[in-house]
């Protein structure tokens, strides 16, 4: 029977995340989640994703401190012996005019998007280049391709992500290491949810499909990115918006 493959997850605990370690879970992949804080939830999700036939392991830690990714990834190795398939997902937004925000609302944001996908890869890139295998693949956004006033921390962060994207796929190319990103456009989670109604009618008229994606259509995308059917694709942004932005 062939190996499964291994797929450590940031910020797996719900939304886009949660939806990406089942489909990978579907597609054969053992699975380490990453969360933040414990909960009971957390057990539930474990055993929904054993229930599939896969394994999966809880790594605990908060991407924006070096050492709680390093110890991610030793754990992770640890469990499952190696690691495939490293999916940047954890993220957060803290929304606000340049007038009005403050710089914890900025630093926090490029701690947790953009330092804490550089901590994350750069623990887990040693494995990948001594298997001289590996599909890294960075959830970015179409607002870190085209901007959103009130997003100037969130955009900078994703805009970052991208960059480092490009740059990272040239450096490991030559190990067979493929860097992609996602760029997905207004997407139906908890970080969406806290939008108006009326803030949500404006967006829904940028978007040519006129409806949010789904969790499933991003998780979708990353299963393609770490298949065999991606083999001749790195350094590049897929967006999965929608048409929101083109
Ligand atoms: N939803 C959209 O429309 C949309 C659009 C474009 C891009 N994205 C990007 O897609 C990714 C997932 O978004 P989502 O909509 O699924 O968000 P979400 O529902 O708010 O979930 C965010 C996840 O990230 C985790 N997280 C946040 N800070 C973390 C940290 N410091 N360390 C570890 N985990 C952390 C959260 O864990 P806790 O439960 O512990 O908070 C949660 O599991 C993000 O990078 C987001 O920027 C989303």
């Amino acid at each position: 029977m062939e190996e499964k493959k291994v797929a450590l997850i940031t910020g797996a605990t719900r939304g886009i995340g949660k939806e990406i370690a089942f489909e990978l879970a579907l597609n054969n992949y053992s699975i380490a989640i990453n969360y933040r804080n414990y909960s009971k939830e957390l057990e539930t999700l474990k055993s929904d994703i054993e229930a599939i036939g896969s394994k999966c392991g809880l790594v605990q830690g908060d991407v924006s401190s070096f050492n709680e990714c390093k110890n991610m990834v030793e754990d992770t190795i640890e469990a499952f012996g190696k690691i495939d398939v490293l999916v940047n997902n954890a993220g957060i937004t803290k929304d606000g005019l340049i007038m009005r925000m403050k710089e914890e609302d900025f630093t926090s944001v490029i701690d947790i998007n953009l330092v804490g996908t550089f901590n994350m890869t750069r623990n887990t890139i040693s494995y990948m280049l001594k298997q001289k295998s590996g599909r890294i693949i960075n959830i970015s956004s179409v607002v870190g391709v085209a901007g959103n006033a009130g997003q100037t921390n969130y955009a900078a962060s994703k805009a970052g992500i991208i960059g480092f994207t490009k740059s990272l796929a040239k450096e490991v190319a030559s190990r067979n290491i493929l860097v992609n990103a996602i760029a997905p456009g207004f997407i139906a989670t908890d970080m969406t949810n806290v939008l108006s109604d009326n803030v949500k009618e404006e967006i829904f008229k940028q978007i040519p499909l006129k409806r949010m994606g789904t969790p499933k259509e991003i998780a979708k995308v990353v299963k393609f990115l770490c298949s065999d059917d991606s083999s001749y694709i790195t350094g590049q942004v897929i967006h999965v918006d929608g048409g929101m932005v083109m």
